[in-house]
């Protein structure tokens, strides 16, 4: 009796998961297996295999350029940011992406500083993104009550963003800082202070949605949702009907200013790696049910400011 509302809790959210494996990874997978040219004949064209990206627009609208995720604690490039920039930093994008973290997440005890910074750059490896990309800054204090100068983070941004050939693109929090962290929310304000005030006009900047409570915890239901219209939405529409109108229950909007990030479960496998070998630290037990329950694994909605 007491343990039927829990066990039934468990069941809904396993079938939830079995569901969503099959819709962000099985069926992308087979569509490729039975579509694509190159696998069907066993002989490739590029040194990159044609693995599917059916749940994140084709082609990316951010690619060949400086990518900077502008982040607030050596842990928020996984727990917030994971779908976007795993699939940002797949190769066939051609991009190069940094990690710029504003402090060493030491709000507990400075000793933890030292730990979390080295923490960030083994996460960073697990993801794909060098060493020599991620910059851990030491000057903000990291902590529930603290805000950071906008001017101040405009003026450390524009000493770590070097204009190179690539144009850059800056990814950062948007004003509600995912949960209202005002760390993030500094972020937001500091970043876009210095994308105003550049001279570069060929940067870019997105922010990341912020969730509201009921659907970041949603876990794969809303996903779900979303890919099933999605999947439905283009067979019948594309295959079926053979029409070329867009309807998705969501507005499903992937035009260069909005872009939808979902991950499958090859890319959700590196974010439990990440997270849980990489912030070795941070992995008290609340963080499993966290990471297990949380939105922001599995899903990015970054939103491209204009100037
Ligand atoms: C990115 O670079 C590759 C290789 O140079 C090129 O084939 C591709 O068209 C470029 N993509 C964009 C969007 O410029
Ligand atoms: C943050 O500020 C509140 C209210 O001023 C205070 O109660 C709390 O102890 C502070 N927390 C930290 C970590 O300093
Ligand atoms: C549907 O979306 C595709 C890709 O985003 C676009 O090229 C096409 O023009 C859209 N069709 C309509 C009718 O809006
Ligand atoms: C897509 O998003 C952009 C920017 O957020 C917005 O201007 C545009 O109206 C949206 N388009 C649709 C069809 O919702």
């Amino acid at each position: 009796m007491i343990l039927r509302l829990p066990l039934l809790v468990l069941k809904v959210i396993l079938t939830s998961f079995v569901v969503w494996i099959v819709l962000s990874t099985t069926i992308p997978q087979a569509f490729v297996r039975f579509t694509e040219p190159q696998v069907q004949t066993n002989h490739y064209q590029k040194s990159t295999y044609p693995y599917n990206s059916i749940t994140s627009p084709t082609p990316l609208p951010i690619q060949n350029s400086s990518v900077y995720f502008v982040i607030g604690h050596p842990d928020d490039e996984v727990m917030f940011f994971s779908p976007s920039l795993i699939e940002i930093t797949k190769e066939k994008n051609g991009n190069e992406v940094h990690l710029v973290c504003f402090s060493n997440g030491d709000s507990l005890h400075e000793s933890m500083g030292r730990i979390r910074g080295k923490e960030l750059v083994n996460s960073a490896r697990i993801l794909g993104v060098d060493e020599s990309r991620v910059t851990v800054l030491s000057s903000y204090k990291d902590g529930m009550n603290e805000t950071w100068d906008s001017d101040k983070i405009k003026k450390s941004l524009s000493s770590i963003i070097t204009k190179g050939t690539k144009p850059a693109v800056l990814v950062t929090f948007d004003e509600n800082g995912v949960s209202n962290h005002p760390n993030h929310i500094s972020l937001y304000y500091g970043t876009l202070n210095y994308f105003q005030s550049t001279g570069d006009k060929s940067s870019k900047l997105f922010i990341l949605k912020s969730l509201n409570f009921w659907e970041k915890y949603s876990f794969t239901f809303l996903t779900n949702i979303e890919l099933f219209v999605d999947h439905l939405s283009k067979l019948v529409v594309g295959n079926i009907l053979n029409l070329d109108i867009n309807i998705s229950f969501f507005s499903k909007n992937s035009s260069s200013k909005s872009i939808r990030f979902y991950s499958d479960l090859n890319m959700l496998s590196v974010s439990y790696a990440a997270m849980s070998y990489g912030h070795f630290s941070q992995m008290v037990w609340f963080r499993y049910g966290w990471l297990i329950l949380s939105r922001y694994l599995t899903f990015n909605h970054l939103i491209e400011v204009t100037r």
